[in-house]
């Protein structure tokens, strides 16, 4: 078998215009920019134009890490979407996107892996370039979630926002590139987070009653579980990647609160410089969050060739993710 170094040779980032405010929000439902911030460490988000659906926001994130990465769109092979929030349930948004983007020799699926999704989605293209089955694989995580936010709910609206974030996976040099990735699942948390609607379950009415397409968060219980669950992920991923937490020298965690990010951080004996941290901009953008992390932290000249670079995430199903990559 052919076995290559992969790692990520482009990133792109793309986030809606529109800012919604901390203070908009206390217009809205009883809460409080004090409480927001302290709670979560989010001050503002970004939503999507009514115009804008989730592959738009996937198209301009891709058109950034392709040209980052100097191939063109026809040399991808395969599109990989991480969302919870696709156009429509089929066509998948990854077949839309190769559609715009003109990429006709790619593949096209989507992934539902809620916020893990963008982790389980490096994981599934590094297999596929390692095996030698193909060169050059986009990987998207992008969300609509203001489409399935109810802004009446102040458990839950405080803390989402759209945007994108892509990266293109490919051949580097050996020596860099993914060292490991540690994914986990506990389906018997599903009731912890979820959407009811949409799916096959219930009917329309049904769906309605139910809570209709917005999401449903047991907020303090997903709390719990982030807190035991993302030092701990990222201490395995390096395990297996044969290096320590004295290595790190950039984690990108999910975006999710603040204070999940500290207890990470805590537990990972790591300084707050070397952890990358932009929710007070985004809030939690799910399977998006890591990748606009990715992308803001190579813009801002924050990741040196040679660099330990750690992701970690959580998220509904539940799921979970981890990955050492060596920039
Ligand atoms: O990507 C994965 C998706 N989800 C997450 O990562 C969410 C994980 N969970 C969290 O981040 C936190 O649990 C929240 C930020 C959602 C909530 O923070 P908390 O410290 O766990 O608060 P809580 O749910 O225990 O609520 C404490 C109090 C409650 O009032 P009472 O019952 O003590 O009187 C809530 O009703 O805070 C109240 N509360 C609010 N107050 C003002 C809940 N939301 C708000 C709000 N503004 N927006």
């Amino acid at each position: 078998m052919n076995v290559q170094a992969v790692g990520i040779i482009g990133t792109g980032k793309y986030v809606p215009e529109r800012i919604l405010t901390n203070q908009e929000l206390e217009h809205m439902v009883e809460t409080s920019d004090e409480w927001i911030v302290t709670r979560t460490g989010i001050r503002e988000r970004r939503i999507a134009a009514p115009e804008q659906a989730t592959s738009d926001l996937a198209y301009e994130a891709s058109l950034k890490a392709i040209a980052a990465a100097g191939i063109a769109a026809e040399e991808l092979d395969l599109i990989i979407v991480a969302t919870i929030t696709p156009d429509t349930s089929f066509p998948s948004t990854a077949c839309l996107l190769q559609d715009r983007l003109g990429a006709k020799k790619a593949a096209a699926f989507d992934l539902s892996a809620a916020c893990s999704g963008f982790i389980y989605g490096l994981a599934t293209a590094s297999s596929l370039i390692s095996s030698g089955m193909y060169k050059h694989v986009l990987v998207v995580g992008a969300e609509c979630l203001s489409r399935i936010t109810d802004y009446t709910d102040r458990n839950t609206c405080i803390l989402f926002g759209d945007g994108a974030g892509a990266v293109v996976l490919g051949e580097v040099p050996q020596g860099r590139g993914f060292r490991s990735f540690q994914l986990g699942a506990d389906g018997a948390g599903g009731e912890l987070l979820k959407v009811s609607g949409g799916g096959s379950r219930l009917s329309p009415e049904g769906a309605a009653a139910a809570g209709g397409h917005y999401i449903q968060m047991a907020g303090s219980e997903v709390f719990k579980f982030a807190v035991r669950i993302m030092g701990g992920a990222a201490e395995e991923a390096l395990y297996k990647a044969g290096l320590s937490k004295e290595d790190i020298d950039l984690l990108i965690p999910h975006q999710a609160n603040i204070r999940i990010i500290q207890s990470a951080l805590n537990r990972l004996n790591l300084p707050e410089e070397k952890c990358m941290v932009n929710l007070d901009k985004y809030g939690n953008v799910s399977a998006a969050s890591i990748p606009i992390a990715l992308a803001e932290a190579v813009e801002e000249g924050r990741i040196q060739e040679g660099d330990t670079v750690v992701f970690v995430g959580f998220g509904g199903g539940l799921t979970w993710g981890a990955s050492v990559l060596v920039w």
